[in-house]
């Protein structure tokens, strides 16, 4: 009996050290899943010129408190200099993965050798680089400027189709050298190159910027009398064009004919009051695609050199009653 009882002892006290120990063990695991490091990303903003922009900002940090990543977040108020010495200080912080909106296409192969030299994965979002060297950046995520150049040239050629005129054209381009600009340009003057009625008469730099767009328009319009169309590089720039044309007392929209490029709400609201004829759209909530593809990278996955949004091209003829809310 006694001994009955010392067995019944033993395999209580063996069931309470067992369920003690795996409690424990649950107590061990628990703070190491939460203690794991989250993922860093560090991001060299180029600065914050237009909606746009804004919108771009917003999306990217919106997505990395989403995905549970730490964002690294700097702004270079749209200096080179500035973003180059962002991206420096964030190997030097040995960040888990870079990514920049370089705001000119050429200049970027020290700096990007010497994060590759340290081991960290780079990539592009927004804009281009030129460099001899593709294996200095994982990839790019953005929009395809040459085709948006198109797309303007197109709505043109339509919209000009029965008029046997030379049709003026003043462009107001981005900033010079950065890549939105030269591929805005460059796709646009090889769509219209089989058309001789097309004329660009001028194209002049707004900077991506409203203040700028207004003060280069206002010049045009004193230097040209003959002004069909104004092919804008961002609806920033056509916002402050149309103010200058307005006070000079000429119609946006009818006396001259309105391409924007973006799709900013302001521009959006414009096209359907009459004011702007067309706008192509350019996407800046690349927010969740850049955390996905940061994530990527740091697990050493491989992804595709070129990430393009999808966009839209909006005009005058389209019925955009249900268009929802831009969100920028
Ligand atoms: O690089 C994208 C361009 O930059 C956008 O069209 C413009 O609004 C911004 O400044």
């Amino acid at each position: 009996m006694c001994k009955l009882k010392r067995i019944v002892h033993s395999i209580v006290l063996m069931t309470i050290f067992l369920s003690l120990f795996s409690a424990c063990q649950d107590e061990f695991a628990q703070p190491q899943v939460l203690k794991k490091k989250a993922l860093v990303l560090g991001f060299a903003q180029l600065g914050d010129e237009s909606g746009w922009r804004s919108g771009n900002t917003i999306s990217i940090q919106k997505a990395a408190s989403d995905g549970n990543i730490q964002l690294m977040f700097s702004n270079a108020e749209q200096k080179q200099e500035n973003q180059i010495k962002a991206i420096r200080s964030l190997i030097a912080y040995r960040v888990d993965v870079i990514a920049f909106a370089p705001i000119v296409e050429n200049g970027w192969d020290n700096v990007l050798t010497e994060a590759k030299q340290a081991g960290i994965p780079v990539f592009l979002t927004d804009r281009y680089i030129r460099t001899d060297d593709a294996g200095l950046y994982a990839c790019y995520i953005g929009s395809n400027f040459q085709e948006e150049g198109k797309r303007a040239a197109r709505f043109l050629k339509k919209k000009f189709a029965d008029e046997d005129r030379t049709i003026n054209i003043v462009e107001l381009s981005g900033t010079v050298g950065a890549s939105p600009a030269l591929g805005r340009s460059e796709g646009f003057y090889k769509e219209l190159s089989d058309d001789s009625k097309f004329k660009i008469i001028t194209s002049q730099s707004g900077d991506f910027m409203r203040s700028k767009g207004k003060e280069v328009m206002n010049n045009m319009l004193k230097k040209y009398r003959n002004i069909d169309v104004l092919y804008s590089h961002n609806d920033a720039m056509t916002l402050g064009a149309i103010d200058a044309i307005e006070n000079a007392g000429i119609r946006p929209g009818k006396d001259i004919v309105i391409i924007s490029i973006d799709g900013e709400q302001a521009a959006i609201d414009l096209l359907k009051i009459g004011k702007i004829n067309c706008v192509i759209e350019c996407n800046p909530m690349l927010g969740p695609t850049i955390v996905d593809t940061a994530k990527k990278l740091v697990r050493g996955e491989s992804v595709p050199k070129n990430i393009y949004s999808e966009e839209k091209v909006f005009t005058e003829w389209d019925d955009l009653t249900d268009l929802p809310p831009r969100g920028y």
